[in-house]
């Protein structure tokens, strides 16, 4: 558990904590350095120069005993040029000295590289940041293993010179642990394996939520519902499975803004996809739990709307089914009636997602919404296109696309767009339906958003495919949480531009 806290001295009363201080390249001191290496007499410039600390950014050197400080420790950290530290920079270098933290027989840390100066970015942003990364790389997912990881109990002392800080520092610390304490509950449902983690756990932790915020509140649809409305491309992808099909649909409103018009969020949840009759190759399938990522960060953003009380009108829903092989599977082949009346050819039962969607985007324009927003592990395609970094994005909105693309920015949390454009529909044409459910290999992630885009015309809509950026594969498999920051930065603009 690390804890964060401000403190207008630089010294504390009792000596059992460590100081973390800032040094440039050369032996150059930050103004704050400067007065604490005045107070030792010159002790830690003289240190300095023997030369042991240098070489790259975020390299420390501890020190004990320093004369005329109480500190047990301090902990000097070097960080490059003193004006030339951008964000990336500022990143890496909290990043680096977190594992020294965690070594340091210490609980409390007094901290300033808040008083570093990163390029563009405020303090506001320096404080977030830092906690953010701190809690971001000390995640691990051990609620399934018999011995737990021992728990590290550390505060984070903010130094504050002026007390007109305070506030915007209280802002960051309050914005920065709601991102947390949701990001968390991501990871944790999204590692969660899928014999527990299936729709009816998905139901409890939703229930869960509700019954702890007034501000939330639930409505389910269940297979029976699904069918008297006609979703029968969702209803199929889960026919195999004997988890049920289930859509949750949660709602946050703050009261004063209930005659808004919503902003709808829609996770593609997938609790496992084997890939059905058109079945996956084994390797890495395990990996398929994370499949109902887009619906973990849908779960995660009501959590944050709810603790941070955001005066704003969200809906999430959560498209839950499991994609399985059985005689009651659907088959490639098969031709559904959507619940838009639009009928399409299964070509292929792993393009499993698109069928899910495609019927939940037809059953929120019921809502009247401002902005739909899906949120979706759709195509391996999106993996080999942007890699691991960057979130595609595609929109029938462009301005919509550039909010998404801010927020991104800001938050690290990137998005790039990838276009919509009618020539792609050419390759999801069917002899025998309205449309097929594939369109080949070229242009995999945007062929499968102009398969959303046909059921998604009547309104403002944004698709995240978040296949690359969900998880991290391998030996070093986890969730990331993401596009959970993005998603909450692009809401907490909204709000403060008041739209
Ligand atoms: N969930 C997968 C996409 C995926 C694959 C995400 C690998 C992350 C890593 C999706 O349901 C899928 O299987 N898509 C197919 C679509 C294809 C059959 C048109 C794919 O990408 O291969
Ligand atoms: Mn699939
Ligand atoms: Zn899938």
């Amino acid at each position: 558990m690390f804890e964060f806290k401000t403190n207008n001295n630089l010294f504390l009363k009792k000596n059992d904590y460590c100081i973390i201080i800032p040094i440039f390249n050369e032996c150059k001191l930050h103004q704050l350095t400067k007065k604490i290496n005045d107070i030792t007499n010159n002790y830690i410039l003289k240190i300095l120069k023997k030369g042991d600390l240098n070489k790259k950014n975020g390299n420390t050197l501890l020190l004990y005993n320093v004369p005329n400080i109480n500190a047990d420790r301090i902990l000097l950290v070097l960080c490059g040029q003193e004006n030339k530290i951008n964000e990336k920079k500022y990143e890496n270098i909290i990043k680096k000295i977190i594992n020294k933290l965690i070594k340091i027989n210490e609980k409390k840390f007094i901290f300033l590289l808040h008083y570093l100066h990163v390029l563009n970015k405020n303090n506001y942003w320096k404080i977030r940041k830092t906690i953010e990364i701190i809690l971001d790389e000390t995640y691990s997912f051990d609620l399934l293993k018999s011995k737990k990881k021992t728990e590290i109990k550390k505060e984070i002392i903010f130094y504050l010179s002026q007390s007109d800080e305070y506030l915007t520092t209280q802002n960051a610390i309050k914005d920065a642990l709601a991102i947390q304490e949701s990001i968390n509950s991501v990871k944790n449902l999204a590692n969660m394996p899928p014999n527990i983690c299936n729709s009816s756990y998905f139901f409890m932790k939703s229930d869960q939520l509700k019954k702890k915020y007034s501000t939330i509140k639930l409505e389910i649809i269940d297979e029976n519902m699904m069918k008297k409305l006609g979703m029968n491309a969702y209803l199929a992808v889960g026919s195999g499975s004997k988890n049920k099909s289930l859509m949750i649909i949660m709602k946050y409103n703050e009261k004063k803004y209930e005659e808004k018009k919503p902003i709808i969020l829609i996770g593609k949840g997938l609790t496992f996809d084997s890939g059905g009759i058109s079945i996956k190759p084994s390797n890495h399938m395990n990996e398929m739990k994370y499949d109902m990522s887009g619906a973990a960060v849908v779960y995660g953003i009501m959590k944050f709307l709810a603790i941070l009380k955001l005066p704003i009108y969200v809906i999430g829903v959560l498209a839950l089914c499991e994609n399985m092989l059985s005689s009651a599977a659907y088959r490639p082949g098969d031709i559904i009636k959507t619940m838009s009346k639009k009928t399409v050819e299964v070509l292929n039962t792993d393009a499993e997602g698109r069928l899910v969607l495609c019927d939940v985007l037809t059953y929120v324009s019921k809502y009247n919404p401002e902005i739909v927003i899906d949120i979706a592990t759709l195509t391996g395609a999106c993996v080999i296109a942007l890699g691991t970094y960057y979130n595609g994005l595609i929109s029938n909105n462009n301005q919509l696309a550039k909010e998404i693309i801010n927020a991104g920015k800001e938050s690290n949390d990137k998005a790039w767009q990838l276009p919509l454009d009618e020539d792609f529909n050419l390759q999801l044409q069917s002899n025998h339906a309205d449309i097929s459910n594939v369109g080949g290999v070229p242009g995999g992630t945007i062929t499968a958003g102009c398969f959303l885009h046909f059921f998604a015309k009547k309104y403002c809509w944004a698709h995240l495919d978040i296949a690359g950026t969900a998880w991290k594969t391998g030996n070093n498999k986890n969730s990331t949480g993401r596009p959970m920051k993005l998603l909450a930065q692009f809401l907490m603009n909204r709000v403060k531009n008041n739209k």
